[in-house]
C-alpha cells in the first residue's frame, strides 16, 4: 500500500485531479489517500494559502500528487518544494500524436536544479541603483542534480546527458556547473553514458533545430525554467505537460499548468498533465508496469482522436476524456 498525499488545490486543479483518482482506481494497486488544502480557497478559508497540516503529511507520505493553486501558487509550491527538499524537478518532453506537436517522435528529459541558481529569493534585494540578484552554485546541489540526471539516463536506458550552462560567460559559476557536470560523467563512462555540453543560447536553438538528439538535459535552476516551457511549446502545449520535483525522502507530482480561471468550472479541462503526473508518480514508486499501462492508455486515447478536449480540437468534457483512458486501462486485466 502507498499512502498519498492528494492536493486539489484551486480551479481548474480539482477537476483534473478528481479525474485523475478516477482514472487511478482502475489500476491494480492499493492507492491510500490523504487529502489536503492549500492554495487561494484554503487561504480564504484558513487564513494561511499553505497550512502546516498539509507540509506534515506531504513530509509523511510516499508520494503527493498536486492539481493547482491560483494566485497563492509560489507560496504554495515554492514552499512546499523547500520545506520537503525537492531538489530535482523532471520535466519530461515528449509529443503525442493528435496533439498540436511540432515535430514527431520528440522524446527528452530535463533535470533541472531546484533549490539554488538564481532563485534563491531571500538573495534578491533592492539596492541604492535598482537591484541585484546574487546566482549561488554549490558544488554539494550541482553535484546532486548531475548525479540524479547520469541515474536517470542509466535507469531510462539513455545513451547520452547534455549539460547546459552559460560558462563561457559566467566563468566561476557556470564554470564550476560545467566542471562538476563532467566529473560525475566520469562515473558513468563505464555505464554506457555519453556526456556533451552546450550553451544555454545554443541549446535554444538546437531544441528547435535537432530537437530529436536529445535525451537527457541538465542544467541550472533558470535555464531549465526557460528550457523546459520552450519544452512545452515543442510538443503542444500546458494541457500536456507533467513534472515531478523529486527529493531525497519525498516527491511531488504535478502537472505544469496552472488553475486556469478562463476555463474553470466548466468542465473541460485537459486532465492528461495531471494524468501524466501520475505516471511519473507510479514510475518513481517503482509501479512500472501500471505506469506503462496508463501511458499506453493515455497514448491511444490520443491516437483515437474521439474523445479530446477544447485545447486539442476536441469538443469532450475533461470527465469524458478521463472515462475514455479508464476504459483502456481496463483492458490491460
Ligand atoms: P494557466 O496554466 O492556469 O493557464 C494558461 C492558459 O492555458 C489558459 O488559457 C488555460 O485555459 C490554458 N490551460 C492550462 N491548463 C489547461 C488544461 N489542463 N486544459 C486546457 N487548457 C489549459 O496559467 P495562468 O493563466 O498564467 O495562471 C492562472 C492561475 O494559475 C494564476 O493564479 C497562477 O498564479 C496560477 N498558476 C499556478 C501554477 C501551479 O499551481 N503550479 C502554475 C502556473 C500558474
Ligand atoms: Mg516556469
Amino acid at each position: 500500500m502507498y499512502n498519498i498525499t492528494v492536493i486539489p488545490g484551486d480551479g481548474i486543479g480539482k477537476e483534473v485531479m478528481k479525474a485523475t483518482l478516477s482514472v487511478l482506481d482502475a489500476l491494480n494497486l492499493n492507492l491510500n489517500y490523504t487529502f489536503a488544502e492549500a492554495g487561494d480557497e484554503c487561504l480564504e478559508i484558513n487564513g494561511e494559502a499553505l497550512p502546516e497540516k498539509t507540509i506534515q503529511l506531504c513530509k509523511k507520505s510516499d508520494a503527493c500528487l498536486f492539481g493547482a493553486a491560483g494566485e497563492t501558487a509560489a507560496d504554495v509550491i515554492v514552499k512546499l518544494r523547500h520545506e520537503m527538499e525537492l531538489f530535482a524537478n523532471l520535466r519530461p518532453v515528449k509529443s503525442y500524436p493528435g496533439t498540436n506537436a511540432l515535430f514527431n517522435d520528440i522524446d527528452f528529459m530535463i533535470v533541472r536544479e531546484n533549490t539554488e541558481g538564481l532563485y534563491k529569493q531571500d538573495e534578491e534585494k533592492y539596492t541604492e541603483n535598482g537591484a541585484e540578484a546574487k546566482r549561488i552554485i554549490t558544488r554539494q546541489a550541482e553535484s546532486r542534480i548531475c548525479d540524479y540526471a547520469f541515474k536517470y539516463a542509466v535507469k531510462h536506458g539513455k545513451s547520452k546527458v547534455t549539460g547546459v550552462h552559460k560558462a563561457n560567460v559566467l566563468k566561476k559559476t557556470d564554470g564550476l556547473f560545467k566542471k562538476i557536470f563532467y566529473e560525475t560523467a566520469e562515473n558513468y563512462k563505464n555505464k554506457g553514458i555519453d556526456a556533451e555540453d552546450f550553451y544555454v543560447d545554443a541549446t535554444a536553438m538546437y531544441l528547435i533545430t535537432q530537437p530529436k538528439t536529445f535525451e537527457v538535459l541538465v542544467t541550472t535552476n533558470l535555464f531549465g525554467d526557460i528550457l523546459s516551457d520552450e519544452g512545452a511549446g515543442l510538443v503542444g502545449g500546458l494541457g500536456l505537460i507533467p513534472s515531478a520535483n523529486i527529493g531525497e525522502n519525498g516527491a511531488l507530482f504535478e502537472p505544469v499548468h496552472g488553475s486556469a480561471p478562463d476555463i474553470a468550472g466548466k468542465g473541460i479541462a485537459n486532465p492528461l498533465a495531471m494524468m501524466l503526473s501520475a505516471v511519473m508518480m507510479l514510475n518513481y514508486l517503482g509501479e512500472t508496469e501500471e505506469a506503462e499501462n496508463l501511458d499506453k492508455s493515455i497514448l491511444k486515447v490520443l491516437k483515437e482522436s474521439k474523445n479530446l478536449t477544447p485545447d486539442l480540437n476536441g469538443n469532450s468534457t475533461t470527465d469524458e476524456m478521463a472515462e475514455a483512458v479508464k476504459i483502456e486501462l481496463l483492458k490491460f486485466n
